[in-house]
Formats: C-alpha cells, structure tokens, sequence
C-alpha cells in the first residue's frame, strides 16, 4: 500500500471544504497543511474536519516549509493562475486548482507551461466528471443508446466564468472529450457585476458546434431555470440528466423515461442527497488523482487541458459578442474579451456602479477584493 500523500490548501473558504473533504474521504491523503489570508478561516476547517494542520497566512511559506506532495488552489479565480504557477515552482507532484481555470486564457496557458517545465500533474476542478450520471450518460453516448447526439442545452447563472465552464467542461465529457469547433454568442451587460472579483455579464447566449456535428446551446441568466445537468437530444432518443440521477428514454425503453439514480465509488446518492454531488466529486477526483501520480492511470480527467477547452469555450462566448462574428477555435486572444469590450468602451454599463454579486464570501472588514494585490485571488 502506498503511503498517504501529504496535501495543503491555499485559500480555505467555501469550496476548499470540498477538497479537504475529498482528501479524507477517498483515505490517500494526509491533509497536514492550510493558508489563508484570515487564521479564522483555517480554525474553521480544522474544527470540521476534525484535524490538526500547520496554519500559514503567507502561502508560500507553506510550499517552502511543507514539502508537499499535492496542493490545492481555492483562492477566487484572479488567484488561481499566481497560485498555481507559484505552487508549480515548488514542484510538488500535483496540484488541483479550482475552475474557472484562470481569468484570462493566456494566464489559463501559462499555468500550463508552469506545470510542465515543473513536471506537475495539473488538475482543474471541474468535480462533475466524477458524478456517476455524468459518466453513465457519457457512456450511454458512447454506446448510441440514443443514436448521434444533435442538440445538448444547459442553463447556466450567475455569469458564465462560475456556473457554465462547469456545463462547457460537460459537453465535451459527454461526448468524450471530443474537440469544439466553432462558438457564437452574445452578452448583456448594463451594470457593472463582477463575480468573485472577475467581470462578468447580466445575461448570455452561447451556441457551441462539435467535431462530430453535435450542437451545444447555453442559456445563461436568460430563463429562471437553473441546474447543472443537461437536456441531451439525439436521432434516436434522449437523456435528461441532472448532478443525481439522469432519465433516459429510446426504443428500448417503449417510449417512457427510464430512471438511473447511480451510486457513486465513494457515497449513494439516497444517503447523501444533495450534499452528493460535492462529497462524491470531492472524493473521486482526489482519488483519481492519486491513481495518476501513482502511475495506475495515464491521466487525470479534470487535467489541465480540458480546464483549458472548458474556459476557451466561455470566452470564445464573449470574443464573439466582441467580434460579432463566430469564433473558430482555437481563440486567438488571451486577455478576457469582456474586459476589453468594457475598457475599450466598446461595452459601456448603463448604470455604472462596480458590485460584486459574491461580496458576502469576504471576511473581516473587507469589501472588495483588492486588485492590487495581484496575490490574493
Ligand atoms: N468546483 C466547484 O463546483 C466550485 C464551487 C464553488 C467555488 N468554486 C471556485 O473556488 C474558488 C474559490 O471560491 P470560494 O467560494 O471558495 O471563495 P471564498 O471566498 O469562500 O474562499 C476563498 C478563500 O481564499 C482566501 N484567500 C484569498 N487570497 C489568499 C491568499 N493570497 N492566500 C491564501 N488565501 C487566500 C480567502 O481568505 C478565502 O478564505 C473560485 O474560483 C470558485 O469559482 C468552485
């Protein structure tokens, strides 16, 4: 038996908890230490997890003290390509970096580059390819259970970076990672929102076209539906699929939705509820990581790349919107078009007044994430 990894974390807020979680629960890791900028943060996840960690306020002290095996990037996304690539230098043997990958696609490449000349295994957290529905459905596609796949539809909120990399990581895992060819969209935006410190839109619409001909469309902000899961429509069937289950109907089930409530490696979906999806996602994704340092698999995945594709997507929405015009991918412009549509003036808010719609994360007496210090993500 190999012996436990050793992990630390940068950045403990909301979604760290899921990668602690993940640590523990698949029972490869020791996760010995934490940083953040705020020491409550780090008593928080010790007295959840019940464990005992070395604490750091200044997270590279941690990488130099540490020797880590894996570390986690949590920090909001302005972080994840300082911290990543900052981790990477440490060389530890991985690192699992929150999505969206990073805010800029050239920072997104420079991760990469970072990783490789490090040899780090890098992983982006989009946990969803380890839900057990996620990957039935994959699977089902694979088999034409319900024929060629022609239309998938997804809704995203909150701004596409957060919500909808998680759905442009999805089309691709089901249709087996296969290559986005082309992207068309547009965006509103007539206020000043930011989302985690990152500018985001009031609303979008995204159409995405894949090698095979399947045709991908994100409504985002624009209905009041909102899941993660997706409406799968093929020639000879379809597949409604959410985080816990997924219904299918085809021939084979005489024209009635057939329900799949897959358990996943680690939790049951009925025991855990809605806390499944993160507890088994968390879980899963460590463990396959842990398989992949340990060279039991080639890949990861959730590796670097695929974060990559996932972000490329969303900001080939934009570039599109900058445009006018359908992107062909790869996208050639590696700062966020976003940025440059508003800054240009290109994209002027209506109703000025910077807002960040996840102020509420921010602890002490902060208000605002200080885009000074570059570091702080
Ligand atoms: N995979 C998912 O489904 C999922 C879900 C939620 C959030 N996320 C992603 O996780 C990231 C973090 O989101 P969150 O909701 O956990 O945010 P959060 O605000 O709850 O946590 C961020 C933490 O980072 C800390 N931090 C900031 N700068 C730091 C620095 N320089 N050094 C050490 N710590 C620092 C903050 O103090 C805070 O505790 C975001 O990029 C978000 O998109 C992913």
């Amino acid at each position: 038996m190999a012996s436990k990894l050793r992990a630390g974390v940068i950045g403990c807020g909301s979604i760290s908890s899921n990668h602690v979680g993940g640590y523990i629960n698949c029972g490869r890791y020791d996760v010995v230490a934490l940083a953040d900028l705020n020491e409550s943060a780090m008593d928080e996840m010790d007295a959840r997890f019940k464990i005992k960690t070395k604490h750091y306020t200044d997270a590279r002290q941690m990488l130099e003290k540490e020797n880590l095996d894996v570390v986690s990037v949590c920090t909001w996304h302005t972080g994840h390509a300082t911290w990543t690539i900052t981790a990477a230098a440490y060389k530890p043997k991985a690192i699992i970096c929150e999505k969206p990958m990073a805010d800029t696609l050239g920072r997104a490449e420079q991760m990469l580059i970072a990783c490789q000349r490090n040899k780090v295994k890098l992983v982006i957290g989009h946990q969803r390819r380890f839900l057990p529905a996620y990957t039935l459905a994959k699977d089902l596609i694979a088999q034409g259970a319900i024929g060629k796949v022609q239309q998938i539809t997804s809704y995203g909120w909150q701004g596409m970076p957060n919500f909808s990399s998680h759905q442009t990581d999805m089309y691709r895992y089901l249709l087996s990672d296969e290559e986005c060819d082309w992207v068309m969209g547009n965006v509103e935006r007539k206020t000043d929102m930011f989302e985690r410190g990152t500018r985001i839109e009031d609303c979008a619409i995204g159409t995405f076209r894949f090698r095979g001909g399947t045709q991908a469309l994100l409504l985002s902000d624009v209905t009041d539906i909102v899941y993660q899961g997706a409406l799968i429509y093929g020639s000879e069937g379809m597949i409604n699929m959410t985080t816990n289950n997924l219904q299918l109907l085809n021939k084979d089930t005489g024209g009635s939705w057939q329900l799949h409530e897959p358990d996943g490696k680690f939790f049951k979906v009925k025991e855990r509820g809605d806390r499944f999806e993160w507890e088994e996602g968390g879980a899963a994704q460590a463990d396959e990581l842990a398989d992949w340092i340990e060279g039991k698999v080639d890949t990861h995945r959730g590796r670097g790349e695929n974060g990559y594709k996932a972000l490329e997507m969303i900001h080939g929405v934009y570039e599109s919107a900058r445009m006018h015009e359908k992107v062909i991918l790869p996208v050639r412009t590696k700062v966020n078009p976003l940025d440059i549509m508003v800054e240009s003036g290109h994209l002027v808010p209506e109703r000025p007044g910077h807002y960040d719609i996840r102020a509420f994360l921010l602890r002490g007496e902060r208000m605002t994430k200080d885009d000074e210090q570059v570091s702080e993500g």
